[in-house]
Order: structure tokens, then C-alpha cells, then sequence
């Protein structure tokens, strides 16, 4: 086993560790320490529980283990699969010390998180996050939640984990096209506030997409500082943290607007950064520095053909909107973001087709 790194999450009584390394299954890390209670509900997925549940059993040293499979992919964050989810807990006699341990990527995290919020008002919550994009963001944070058919994840609540626990060594059966959706979220990490990352990552992006250990370390690390920093910041979204949705405006209209799970959360937000960079009218330069950066992660820079009025609709859902009026991250430059609803219009229009 090998820790590289830990990072605190600094919220006062409910701070955690996020723990980053390799060889952290079979037993080798006692994830005991953070379940207090007798027992866990462990929530994991049709893809990932072959793979890696029973690595995880020796980790919890005489803990009662339950643990529950939930049908694969975005399409499936729903009430009804959280249900089932409170379903097992009530089945199974679980109490308030109870731990809910999510093992998968972000869809699993996002649902039993949210599950764990809500059973008897809440019970603790342990992230084994296992791909990219789940690492480097949707594990750490305390945003919980499931889709509603209306919109991207309009249904949910802040509960923080125990811990994080990141085995990086899980990221080496998740398929390519899933390791390189995950690496829009590290971009877009550089691209709103760490100019000299954003630069440290056009510099190695090809040993990251080969996963060369120290790389991969170093982009998750920095990565997770910042989510780190910002969620210690404002961690209910009351101001700087929107600046992490960055792209995700135009993304989370992509993704309903195909359907969810036809293009994978971080190729719409890899989009969508583009889309939102032409917005800011940020100098060319640095929107060519972000073309070729996705690019490079071998992600797409143009969004699908979409009807303008379908953009606005599914757009007008997003949770940053306030009194109905829509609100973008948008760039200062490369590394300076910030949040407005004063947007150019016109600049709009031209992206989606959409009437000014
Ligand atoms: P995902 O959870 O659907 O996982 C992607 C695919 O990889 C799935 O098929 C999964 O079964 C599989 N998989 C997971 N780990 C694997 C492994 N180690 N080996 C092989 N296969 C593996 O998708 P995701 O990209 O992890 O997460 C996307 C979700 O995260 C979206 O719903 C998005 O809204 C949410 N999200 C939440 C936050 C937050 O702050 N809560 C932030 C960003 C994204
Ligand atoms: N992924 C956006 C956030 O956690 O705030």
C-alpha cells in the first residue's frame, strides 16, 4: 500500500480526510476506523461489485456488511433506484449508526449519498470512489442527489462523507472513454482557477492519458486541494463554489437533451467548458489553449446539434438560475472565473440558436 497524499476537508465538526494512494484493497487500509457503528450497508453497481466489493469486505475488519448492486449507468439516478436502496436499509435493520459505504463512480456516490441523507434523517456516509471523475469531484463535497426527468440532479442534499478513500489503482480496469470524461473535470479545475495546473496539465496530458502513476497522483492531488479549498469555502453554494459548474450549464443541457448516458457527463461538460469559454468572449488565445487541451484529452470541443428553444428550455432548470434568470460561469481568462447573469446575449444566440 502507498499513501501519496491526504487532504482535509475543512468544515469545522464535519471535516474529513481524503485519503489518495495505491493498494489500498485487501484489507490493506482499515476503512473500519471511519464506521462506528456495528455495520454498513455497502452501495455499489452491476459493473463495479464483481470487481472490487469483495476487495473491500477485508477493509472493515469485523463490521456486519449488507451490501446492495444497483443497475449500471446515469440513466438509472433515480428516486425509484434510491428506494431501493432505503428498501434494503429498513430490510436489513439498519439504525442510525448505520454506514452507507458507496463504491463506484459518480452516479453510485450521487445515490447513496443521497440515500444516506435522507434514512432516518441521516446516517454517515463513506465515498470509495472508483473512476476519474468521481475522484477528482463528484466524491468529495457533500453534494448528493438523483435526476428528475426535468432536469440533472434537481432532487438531492448536502451530506458530507467520513472519508474519501481513492485507490487509484481501481482507474486501471475503468474503460478509456470513461478515464477520459473524468479528465474534464481536471481541466476544468486549471481553467478556473489554477492557471499554472492548466499549464502542468497541457504539459502532460499524454502521460496522463497513459496513467503513469506520479502523473495521475499529481492530477488527482491537485485536483482534489481544490475542490477541497473552494467546498471549505462556501460549502452550500452560496457564491464561489458555483465557479465548479463551470461548463456545466451548457452540459447538463447536452446530457438531457440526448437523453442521459448517451454522451458521458464529462464529454457534455468538456463541451459545454468550450461553449461557456466563446461565451466569456475570453481572448483567442486562451480559447485555443482550451480547445487543444481537450482536445488532447481526446474529448469533444462542439456540442451535438440541439434546437435552440430545447437549449433554453433544458438550460432554464439549471440550479444556478436565480428569479428566472439564467446565471454562467464564465472565464476572465485561463485560471479566473467567475459567476454572472450578465451575459452577452447576442454572443448566446450565436452559440445555440436561441432567441436573444
Ligand atoms: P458513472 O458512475 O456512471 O461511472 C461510469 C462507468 O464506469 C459506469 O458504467 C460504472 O459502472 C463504471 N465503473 C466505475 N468504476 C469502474 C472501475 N473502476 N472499473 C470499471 N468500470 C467502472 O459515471 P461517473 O463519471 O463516475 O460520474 C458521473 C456522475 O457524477 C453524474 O451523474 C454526475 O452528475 C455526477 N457528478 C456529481 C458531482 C457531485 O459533486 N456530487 C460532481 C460531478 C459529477
Ligand atoms: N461539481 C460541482 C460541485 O461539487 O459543486
Amino acid at each position: 500500500m502507498s499513501v501519496y497524499q491526504t487532504i482535509s476537508v475543512d468544515l469545522g465538526d464535519r471535516s474529513y480526510p481524503i485519503v489518495i494512494g495505491r493498494g489500498f484493497m485487501d484489507g490493506n487500509f482499515n476503512l473500519a476506523d471511519y464506521v462506528h457503528g456495528p455495520d454498513c450497508l455497502i452501495v455499489s453497481n452491476e459493473t463495479v461489485a464483481p470487481l472490487y466489493l469483495d476487495k473491500l469486505r477485508p477493509n472493515l475488519a469485523d463490521r456486519d456488511i449488507t451490501s446492495i448492486s444497483l443497475a449500471d449507468g446515469e440513466s438509472f439516478k433515480t428516486l425509484a433506484t434510491m428506494q431501493t436502496i432505503l428498501d434494503k436499509l429498513v430490510t436489513s435493520g439498519a439504525n442510525r449508526d448505520t454506514t452507507i459505504i458507496a463504491l463506484g463512480g459518480g452516479v453510485v456516490g450521487d445515490i447513496a449519498g443521497f440515500a444516506a441523507a435522507c434514512y432516518m434523517r441521516g446516517v454517515a456516509f463513506v465515498q470509495v470512489p472508483t473512476t476519474l471523475l468521481a475522484q477528482v469531484d463528484s466524491s468529495v463535497g457533500g453534494k448528493t442527489g438523483v435526476n428528475h426527468e426535468k432536469g440533472k440532479n434537481l432532487i438531492g442534499a448536502f451530506h458530507q462523507p467520513q472519508v474519501v478513500l481513492i485507490d487509484t489503482d481501481t482507474l486501471d480496469t475503468l474503460p478509456a472513454r470513461e478515464f477520459r470524461a473524468g479528465l474534464a473535470e481536471v481541466i476544468k479545475y486549471g481553467a478556473i482557477c489554477d492557471p499554472a495546473f492548466f499549464a502542468w496539465l497541457e504539459s502532460n496530458m499524454v502521460a496522463l492519458l497513459e496513467k503513469d502513476p506520479e502523473v495521475l497522483a499529481h492530477a488527482i492531488q491537485r485536483s482534489c486541494e481544490i475542490k477541497a479549498e473552494v467546498v471549505a469555502e462556501d460549502e452550500r453554494e452560496a457564491g464561489r463554489r458555483a465557479i465548479l459548474n463551470f461548463g456545466h450549464t451548457f452540459g447538463h443541457a447536452i446530457e438531457r437533451c440526448l437523453g442521459y448516458g448517451e454522451w458521458l457527463h464529462g464529454e457534455a461538460v468538456a463541451a459545454g467548458m468550450i461553449m461557456a469559454a466563446q461565451l466569456s468572449g475570453i481572448a483567442a488565445a486562451d480559447l485555443s489553449r482550451l480547445k487543444e487541451l481537450i482536445t488532447a484529452a481526446g474529448l469533444p470541443t462542439e456540442a451535438p446539434a440541439i434546437a435552440g428553444e430545447r437549449w433554453i428550455e433544458a438550460m432554464g432548470m439549471d440550479k444556478k438560475a436565480l428569479q428566472k434568470q439564467l446565471r454562467f460561469v464564465l472565464l476572465r481568462s485561463l485560471g479566473e472565473a467567475y459567476v454572472s447573469a450578465d451575459y452577452d446575449r447576442a454572443r448566446l444566440t450565436a452559440l445555440t440558436g436561441a432567441p436573444a
